[in-house]
């Protein structure tokens, strides 16, 4: 069979490096590889508060940000979730077939409701890994380029589909997590033991920052006391952090990175970091601004959605005959 991949990114926050390198770098390249689907997982981001503003303009602004990635929206399927409602369909159905036992031990939900009072838990923060479960199933995808924080989620739907698969034949695919060999964890730049997420201005580098706001931050990035630059994660989190940036962006091995920096002193070498990170955002950006412009994400959202429920209810009607529910046509 041929492959289909797919992947999604929540509108919440601002996008970061870390999402960039983690996984829209990527995504022009994964169209040669198959059929793509990518969408906005707007359901997934009513899991924490949000204003609905903020909502609609972060859905624009990830929509922009897809496209100026690269890829060719008459090759490639990019949607809206909340477009395509045989998701909340199919989550209904799968909810039954993940527990309460395997949804509390997942990272994400544990790290994110260890913040929070008990009563202001959604029940969709909890259920989250199944809405993303059905994400996948309903396209046949088999593959499913994450950054590492996402293969959790990917596991556990690799488990669904063979609980499924075992009780009513085998109608599902079976997906994979692909993660990027350099980069599927970006780390923070003021604090290099954790991830780099939509939260932490101080140190996250946002997409839409300026190209002297971007200088600023990694020139003064948190390193360590030594003056070598060598790839120690545990030693040098911050200089191996750096390392892996400019190693992804490049397109090289991290020892080909190393080998680059031999001799440099800290600051000559977060100055060549920095010139990488510009060079390469510079370009992206004006794509987005270019794409907000011109509204062209309206009507690639509208056939997206087109096919992509052409896609999804084909799947959902599969696992609706399956667990026997009457498909009246
Ligand atoms: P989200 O929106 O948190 O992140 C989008 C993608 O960016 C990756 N990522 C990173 N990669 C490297 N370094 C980092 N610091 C970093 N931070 C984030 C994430 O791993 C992710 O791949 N649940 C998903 C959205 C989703 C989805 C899906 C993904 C919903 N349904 C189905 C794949 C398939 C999420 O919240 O990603």
């Amino acid at each position: 069979m041929a492959n289909r991949i797919l992947t999604g990114i929540k509108p919440t926050g601002k996008l970061t490096l870390g999402n960039y390198i983690g996984v829209l770098k990527n995504l022009k390249r994964e169209t040669e590889r198959g059929e793509c689907f990518y969408f906005i997982a707007d359901l997934h981001a009513l899991t924490l508060p949000i204003e609905p503003e903020e909502l609609r303009q972060n859905s624009i602004d990830l929509a922009c940000f897809y496209l100026a990635s690269g890829i060719d929206p008459k090759k490639t399927t990019l949607f809206l979730q909340s477009s395509v409602s045989a998701h909340a369909e199919l989550n209904a159905i799968m909810q039954n077939y993940l527990y309460m036992g395997e949804l509390s031990r997942m990272t994400q939900f544990k790290d994110k409701s260890s913040k929070m009072k008990e009563s202001a838990i959604g029940l969709g923060l909890f259920s989250y890994p199944v809405l993303m479960a059905s994400d996948i199933i309903l396209y046949d995808a088999n593959i499913i380029p994450v950054g590492e924080d996402q293969v959790q989620h990917v596991e556990l739907t690799r488990d669904l589909v063979n609980r499924i698969n075992n009780r009513y034949g085998e109608i599902l695919t079976m997906p994979k997590a692909e993660m990027r060999k350099v980069g599927a964890r970006i780390m923070s730049l003021s604090d290099p033991t954790k991830k780099m997420s939509k939260s932490d201005p101080k140190g996250d580098i946002f997409l839409k920052d300026e190209p002297a706001v971007i200088r600023k931050k990694i020139m003064s990035a948190v390193t360590d006391s030594g003056s070598e630059v060598k790839y120690d994660v545990e030693n040098k989190p911050g200089i191996s952090n750096l390392l892996t940036i400019y190693a992804a962006i490049k397109e090289i091995s991290i020892e080909e990175a190393e080998k680059e920096f031999v001799g440099f002193r800290y600051g000559d070498f977060k100055k060549a970091v920095a010139d990488a990170v510009i060079n390469e955002l510079e370009p992206f950006q004006a794509r987005y601004k270019q794409i907000l412009e011109s509204k062209e994400y309206e009507n690639v959202l509208k056939q997206g959605a087109i096919r992509a429920n052409e896609v999804a209810s084909k799947t959902l009607k599969r696992v609706q005959k399956a667990v026997g529910l009457l498909t009246i046509e």
